[in-house]
C-alpha cells in the first residue's frame, strides 16, 4: 500500500474512533486530523510501539512516530553485530497497522551504542578500517530491512559537542577523521535512496544569531556545497526551563537559517517543561509556548513535521535524565498523568488549524 493510501486509511480509522466515542471528545478534532489535513507530520515518540498507550494514541491523535529508543544502535544491537529486532519492528508494525510516517532514530550516535564498540576498535589492527566495517555493516543491517518503511531517517545524531560549538571529537570523528558525517550520509543514500536523510541536532537555545546556530548552519552548508545527500536538519527542541523559553519570531528566523540552504527542517524532540510558568494558569501558558512553536514551525516552507517526545507527563524523560531532573516534574507533554489531553493538545490542534 502506498503511504498516501496508508494515510487515508488512518484518517479513516481516525474519524471511526471520534464516531464510536473512543477517540478525543472535544468537538475541534484531533492533532492527526488538523496536521494530516494539512499534509503536516505531527508525531510522537513511543518508548514501546505494543503498550495500550500507543495503541490508543496512535493513530487517533498522530500521524507520525517515533521509537524513543528502539531504533538506536545500542538498543537493536547490545554488542556488535548482536541484532534483536523485535521492538523495532513493532514500530514498523504499528506504522503500517496505523497508516502513520515512521521516523527513524537514530542510525549513528556517540550515546547508546553497542556495549562493546570502543573495546573492539580498540583492540583492531586497523582501528580505522574496523570502525568503517561496523559502521558499514550496522547500515547496511538496517537501512536494508526497514527500506520502504522509514520515511526520514535521522542519520546522525547530535554532530556537535553538547557543550562547546565544534563538531563533537565523538568515537566516530576520532576513528574515521572529520569527513565521518559526509561518509555515513552517502552510505545512507546508497542503501535507502529513497529515505529522507536527517541531521539531528540539539541548541541550548531556539534562536537565529548564537554560536551554536552558527556552528550548524556552517556544519549543514559545508555537507549541502560538497553534494552531500541531507534532506533535513533536525532541530530537538528540547525547553527544560534550564534554556530560554520558546519565542515564535526567533523560532521562524531560526528554521529560515536552514530552509534558506536549501533543506527542509523539522522540530524532532519537543517538549515544553511547565517550569518555566509561574501565573496561575501555568498549564495555560505552557499552552500557548506550544501554539507559538507549532505557528513558527508552519510559517516556514519546508518545515513540515513536529515530534513530541513522549506521551503522558509523568513519563517524559526529562524527569529521570541527570541533567533536568532536578528541576521535575517537568509535565511537559501533551497528555497528564491520566492521558486526558492538555490544554497545550487543544492549542495545538487549533494552531494546526489555522490557514495562512
Ligand atoms: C533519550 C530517551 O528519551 C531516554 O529514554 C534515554 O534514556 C536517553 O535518550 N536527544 C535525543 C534522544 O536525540 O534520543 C534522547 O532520548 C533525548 C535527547
Amino acid at each position: 500500500m502506498s503511504f498516501g493510501m496508508r494515510l487515508g486509511l488512518a484518517m479513516a480509522i481516525a474519524s471511526l474512533a471520534l464516531l464510536i466515542g473512543c477517540g478525543h471528545d472535544d468537538s475541534g478534532g484531533t492533532i492527526a486530523d488538523a496536521a494530516t489535513e494539512r499534509g503536516f507530520y505531527f508525531g510522537v515518540a513511543l518508548a514501546d510501539a505494543t503498550s495500550a498507550d500507543a495503541q490508543t494514541v496512535v493513530p487517533a491523535h498522530f500521524n507520525s512516530i517515533s521509537a524513543e529508543n528502539a531504533m538506536k544502535w545500542g538498543e537493536l544491537a547490545n554488542t556488535v553485530g548482536n541484532y534483536d529486532f523485535r521492538r523495532a519492528d513493532a514500530f514498523v508494525e504499528l506504522a503500517q497497522r496505523s497508516g502513520v510516517r515512521l521516523r527513524g532514530h537514530a542510525l549513528l550516535w556517540r550515546d547508546q551504542t553497542p556495549s562493546d564498540l570502543a573495546a573492539q576498535i580498540d583492540a583492531a589492527s586497523d582501528p580505522e578500517a574496523r570502525m568503517r566495517e561496523v559502521v558499514e555493516e550496522h547500515f547496511r543491517t538496517v537501512l536494508t530491512r526497514y527500506r520502504g518503511q522509514v520515511e526520514t531517517w535521522d542519520v546522525v545524531n547530535e554532530p556537535l559537542e553538547l557543550f562547546g560549538n565544534d563538531v563533537d571529537a565523538n568515537i566516530f570523528y576520532r576513528t574515521l577523521g572529520p569527513g565521518y558525517i559526509a561518509e555515513v550520509f552517502r552510505l545512507a543514500h546508497e542503501l535507502d535512496p529513497e529515505a529522507r536523510l536527517c541531521l539531528n541536532e540539539a541548541l541550548l537555545t531556539y534562536v537565529e544569531d548564537n554560536a551554536r546556530t552558527d556552528a550548524l548552519v556552517a556544519l549543514v552548508q559545508g555537507l549541502v556545497e560538497e553534494g552531500v545527500p541531507l534532506h533535513v536538519v533536525g532541530l530537538q527542541g528540547h525547553f527544560t526551563s534550564l534554556n530560554a523559553a520558546p519565542q515564535r519570531a526567533r523560532i521562524e528566523a531560526l528554521l529560515h537559517r536552514f530552509t534558506e540552504l536549501g533543506v527542509d527542517v523539522e522540530l524532532t524532540e519537543l517538549d515544553i517543561s511547565v517550569r518555566y510558568f509561574s501565573g496561575p494558569t501555568p498549564f495555560d501558558e505552557q499552552a500557548v509556548a506550544y501554539a507559538d512553536v507549532t505557528s513558527a514551525c508552519l510559517a516556514v516552507d519546508g518545515c513540515r513535521s513536529i515530534t513530541v517526545w513522549g506521551v503522558r507527563d509523568d513519563e517524559s524523560w526529562l524527569d529521570t535524565y541527570s541533567l533536568f531532573r532536578g528541576r521535575a516534574p517537568h509535565t511537559p507533554l501533551l497528555f497528564d498523568a491520566a492521558l486526558a489531553p492538555k490544554p497545550a493538545y487543544t492549542a495545538v490542534r487549533d494552531a494546526l488549524r489555522v490557514r495562512r
